[in-house]
């Protein structure tokens, strides 16, 4: 036979590899649970390779150790094993994107238990790295019962297919950390909530001798003597007074409780509102801002009000972070089954720390001079009262996007007429 020959699949043999290829990406792309993903991996290379079972380690980026995430076909004792190190898994870069093919399990270096898999049947193992570019993400061990050749070809298609399974699994591993940042933050809201009622409270009570001290100074202002450090004095009382009476608006509105006054309109109007009040502080800036609305967009439950008080603080903060000169888009769109509704708004200015990022939404977090800090908690607030969500992703020094979405609900749907 030559070489050639030898590395030749036949057709029929490929059109299954191709099924469970299929089945694999089908049942995993959509998963938003890590576990989920790994045991259909883990599952369909059995299957596909008629093994007698298949196990999948995974890099624990906390421990740089890869745990054994998911199992089958195997007994418990034989899977039930510790985290190994990389160095055991590959010890030559050229190894990341090649099948190993374990013939010899008494004498290969990489296989712990020799004995175990020899009792459990196994003749023969072939390790699968799912490397991504020139890193190891994990590895799928499949366990033979009888030796067998492979073809040249079967082991690359076997490369790529793990290849795309670490991709996939990176995207799902991303996504639950995300959520669990997610629910992080919305008990550290469920907490800060008690707190803003407490201090809404307060606030109430401070607001009212504050705008009898600024009337009473601004009043002896006037009769003073131009120029005289009385005078300058009683600016200073002013402008504090009047920062004081910033941050308690903020903080009422931060602890404003009311139930959103939803309306059936579309996001576009909104954003298009919004643009009308913060258009000229970009244009006093030369910050451009770019809009791509897309042209057709449903109308949706909305409070009006809120949802621009968002839209206006994440332009707003866009436009402190940026350069003169600089760049904010702003961009909606439907999601392509026509459920959700999401808004972006993104700049190129100077970006937030991994380690800030995590502190933006709680309140009073604010690095500006003039900041309260408030703006993203109630903007938070009130995307949550739209069942939405806000993300963000940033890089410093290069820019930051915040994306908001929500589901597209109708009037009769919440229960109620349309204003
Ligand atoms: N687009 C952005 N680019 C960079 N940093 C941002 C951006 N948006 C928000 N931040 C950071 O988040 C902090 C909190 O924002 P916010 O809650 O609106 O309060 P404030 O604007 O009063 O500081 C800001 O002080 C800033 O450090
Ligand atoms: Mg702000």
């Amino acid at each position: 036979m030559s070489d050639q020959e030898k590395s030749r699949t036949s057709p029929a043999r490929f059109e299954d590899y191709f099924a469970v290829f299929r089945d694999i990406i089908r049942s995993i792309y959509s998963s938003t649970n890590l576990q989920e993903v790994l045991n259909v991996v883990v599952n369909k290379t059995a299957e596909a390779l008629e093994a007698r079972g298949a196990l999948l380690r995974i890099l624990n980026l906390e421990t740089n150790q890869f745990d054994v995430g998911a199992a089958c076909g195997m007994a418990e004792h034989y899977i039930d094993k510790g985290p190994v190190p990389p160095e055991q898994l590959v010890q030559d870069p050229s190894e990341l994107h090649r099948v190993k093919i374990i013939t010899d399990i008494w004498h290969a270096p990489r296989v712990e238990y020799p004995q175990h898999a020899w009792d459990q049947g196994i003749r023969m193992m072939l390790d699968v790295p799912m490397a991504i570019e020139n890193e190891m993400r994990g590895l799928i061990r499949v366990y033979l019962s009888e030796p067998r050749s492979f073809s040249e070809d079967e082991l690359d298609f076997m490369v790529t297919v793990a290849e795309q399974c670490a991709c996939i699994i990176e995207r799902v591993r991303l996504a639950e950390n995300q959520e669990a940042h997610i629910t992080h933050l919305a008990t550290q809201m469920e907490k800060m909530s008690s707190l803003g009622r407490m201090a809404a409270g307060v606030a109430h009570e401070i607001n009212n001798p504050l705008a009898g001290i600024l009337l009473f100074s601004s009043n002896m202002k006037k009769k003073v003597e131009p120029g005289s450090s009385l005078e300058k004095g009683l600016e200073i009382i002013i402008r504090e007074t009047q920062r004081c009476k910033t941050i308690i608006q903020g903080l009422l509105e931060f602890a404003r409780d009311k139930p959103p006054r939803k309306k059936m309109t579309t996001i576009n109007r909104v954003i298009s509102t919004a643009l009308g009040v913060v258009g000229n502080e970009f244009y006093l800036r030369h910050v451009t801002l770019e809009q791509h609305l897309a042209g057709k967009m449903p109308s949706t439950l909305l409070d009006e009000n809120q949802i621009e008080q968002v839209l206006i603080n994440l332009l707003l903060n866009a436009l402190q972070a940026v350069q003169d000169y600089g760049r904010v888009s702003i961009t909606s769109r439907v999601d392509p089954d026509g459920k959700r509704i999401e808004v972006e708004v993104a700049d190129n200015g100077c970006g937030i720390s991994a380690e800030n990022v995590k502190k933006i939404f709680e309140p009073f977090y604010t690095t500006r001079s003039d900041g309260t800090g408030l703006g993203l908690a109630v903007s938070y607030g009130i995307i949550k009262n739209h069942q939405g969500e806000i993300r963000v992703f940033s890089k410093l020094g290069e820019g930051t996007r915040f994306v908001i979405d929500f589901p597209i609900v109708s009037a009769a749907s919440e229960g109620k007429e349309e204003a």
